[in-house]
């Protein structure tokens, strides 16, 4: 089944939403493989962010995405990355549709509260930077056969 790495950005946290993007996810069906709560170092960032070296936004990007702890998660279903990024909605809060996750929490790009990996290759080249493959777990859940 597709994975996809999930990240509650330390806005979100320090703005008591954690629970609310979980639940998100969760009520869409998604079942959770890996859950965690960490304060990402420079380094971290830099190896989430590397395809983004040397633009305008990097530094910027790695300060915020260091400023507070954050929430990692990876979620499983079928097309679920490109699900959870409509879920999320656009990259600019301000061009995200209400009833995304960006359009109804956030208004700025510099703190836009939710990350989520982009492809296939972008999953399984981020999940590993958060967690072991030991840290992910496998089950099915009864209700699955529902969803
Ligand atoms: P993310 O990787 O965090 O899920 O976001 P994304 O795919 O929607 O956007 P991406 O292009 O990967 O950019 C990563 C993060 O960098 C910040 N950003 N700022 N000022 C800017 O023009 C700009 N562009 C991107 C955002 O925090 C974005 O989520
Ligand atoms: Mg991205």
């Amino acid at each position: 089944m597709e994975r996809t790495l999930v990240l509650v950005k330390p806005d979100a946290v320090q703005r008591g939403l954690i629970g609310k993007i979980i639940t998100r996810f969760e009520e869409k069906g998604f079942q959770t493989a890996g859950l965690k709560f960490l304060w990402m170092d420079e380094k971290k960032a830099g190896r989430l962010y590397e395809p983004h070296f040397g633009k305008a936004f990097y530094e910027p990007l790695v300060n915020y995405m260091t400023s507070g702890p954050i929430t990692a998660m990876v979620l499983e279903g079928e097309k679920v990355i490109e699900q959870v990024r409509n879920m999320m909605g656009a990259t600019n809060p301000q061009n995200a549709s209400p009833g995304s996750i960006r359009g109804d929490f956030a208004t700025r790009i510099d703190h836009n509260i939710v990350h989520g990996s982009d492809s296939p290759e972008s999953a399984q080249r981020e999940i590993p930077i958060f967690f072991e493959k030991a840290e992910l777990v496998d089950y099915t859940k009864d209700i699955s056969k529902w969803i």
